[in-house]
């Protein structure tokens, strides 16, 4: 058997919603060129995101017949917390409904103003959570990330110089812990390699800095490691994201991507005293400990979930797939974010449309294109994400890369679907002087890209 084939065959399929151009111009006029504001019907490919957008398994959908629903104490629970005790080896697996919620309870409990937290990389709704606690976010990406054509490994690791640099200096008091984002998802889904966890924990262990891992993509970072890092070559995923959690006080996990279910997620603990201090929040805004905001089925298709996303053959499969999509953007003269990862691929949208300056959003400007062309939903990660205006809407800051991310939803899509995703780019990138670039017409002051309007000028 080869890692092409999905280890699995389809039992229950759903019809794709079909548009034509002319409701698809309709639809982008109506929602303002934000592609958040689409109905889903009007989608047809939607590689939005790889989170909460997986398809469940027959053994899933078994083990939530079977769940219990009751209140406290349910089998659910204690078959969820089972599974997540052997896989990380923390005693306090706290439930939570998303990963924001683990990464809100923690930050609480341990960040605060005048704090600071040390990461790879900060998802968003993680630097979020950190500054709502009046803490102070710090992405410390190593220098290859800088380099989206270069083929390095690893390039989703922590810069261990600057790491130490913090903490052998004047600000070490302050750092309320070091974050590392396995996969690096906002950093072009990179990994994080053993070695570089490894001397990250040593850091921290020096230093008595708290090393937590966000785990959302565990699974699929311990498989990049089994194919990348010679020391870790022969081992299975299962060992090696044992090995990760283990080097580390506690996760966060967002069972919304390596858990392969719709909701759910939960915070992992070592330390008891500090599992004392994060319940009466926990209990508070998510629900008793044995619950967390969950329903029953979902502790139990989470438990189930986390086990699958750990099959070698699903992962080769995933990795085949991201593979074939990134070849067939690769031949359509599409620059991607190098080497692809497994949940997505980023296409480099600056490159391809030079004409576009950054201020005009060339990000989402291919984004919008391919939903036109071809009824496909992406996300912007490039100027519209991360660049500023000031108050005369003069362009102040712009990303460093104009991306857009093709998330892949884990079990859903076949490769007919990633080859007309490739179609619609060849096309596209054909006469890509036809592309118009964009304009905001109005914007919220934080997070504005989920909010804000637009018009092609
Ligand atoms: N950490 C990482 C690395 C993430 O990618 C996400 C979500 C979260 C934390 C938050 O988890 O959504 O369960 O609250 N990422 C999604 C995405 C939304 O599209 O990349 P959540």
């Amino acid at each position: 058997m080869t890692g092409r084939m999905e280890p699995y065959r389809i039992k229950a399929v759903e019809p794709l919603p079909r548009t034509t151009r002319p409701q698809r111009e309709a639809a982008l006029r109506r929602v303002h060129y934000n592609l958040f504001d689409l109905r889903a019907e009007e989608v047809t490919i939607d590689l939005l995101t790889d989170s909460g957008t997986g398809a469940l398994s027959a053994g899933q959908l078994a083990a939530a017949m079977a769940a219990d629903e009751s209140y406290a104490g349910s089998g659910s629970f204690h078959r969820f917390r089972d599974a997540a005790r052997e896989l990380t080896s923390y005693p306090h697996i706290l439930p939570v409904h998303q990963g924001r919620a683990a990464e809100r309870v923690l930050f609480s409990t341990l960040v605060g103003p005048g704090k600071i937290t040390l990461s790879n990389t900060h998802f968003d709704t993680t630097r979020a959570n950190v500054e709502l606690t009046g803490g102070e976010a710090r992405d410390l990406p190593c220098p290859q990330s800088r380099d989206v054509d270069g083929a390095a490994p690893f390039k989703g690791d922590i810069d261990l110089e600057s790491l130490r640099a913090v903490l052998d200096g004047p600000e070490a008091s302050r750092v309320a812990l070091v974050l590392m984002t396995v996969t690096n998802n906002g950093c072009g889904g990179q990994p994080v390699s053993m070695a570089n966890l490894t001397e990250a924990a040593a850091v921290c262990r020096r230093h008595g800095v708290p090393l937590f891992l966000d785990a959302a993509r565990f699974a699929e970072n311990a498989w990049l490691v089994t194919r990348r890092e010679a020391a870790y070559r022969g081992r299975t995923p299962h060992q090696v994201a044992q090995e990760a959690f283990r080097l580390a006080d506690g996760c966060l996990l967002s069972g919304k991507k390596d858990g392969i279910v719709h909701i759910g997620g939960f915070l992992g603990l070592r330390d008891s005293a500090l599992a004392r201090r994060c319940e009466p929040l926990l209990i508070a805004t998510e629900g008793f400990p044995t619950y967390g905001g969950l329903a029953g089925r979902d502790m139990d298709m989470m438990a189930v979930g986390l086990a699958e996303a750990l099959d070698p053959a699903y992962l080769a499969s995933r990795e085949h797939a991201a593979a074939h999509l990134a070849a067939r953007a690769r031949a359509a003269g599409v620059g991607i974010v190098e080497p692809p990862g497994l949940h997505a691929v980023y296409l480099d949208a600056g490159r391809l449309l030079g004409h576009i300056p950054a201020h005009r959003f060339p990000g989402q400007a291919l984004a919008c294109q391919l939903y036109l062309e071809g009824g496909i939903r992406s996300v912007e990660l490039g100027s519209l994400y991360l660049g500023r205006e000031d108050e005369h809407g003069e362009p102040v800051a712009s990303a460093p890369h104009e991306l857009v991310r093709l998330a892949l939803p884990r079990r859903v899509y076949t490769r007919g679907h990633l080859d007309h995703v490739g179609d619609v780019l060849a096309q596209i990138a054909g006469e890509p002087g036809k592309v118009p670039g964009y304009r905001i017409t109005e914007q919220a002051p934080v997070l504005r890209h989920f909010r804000v309007r637009l018009e092609p000028v």
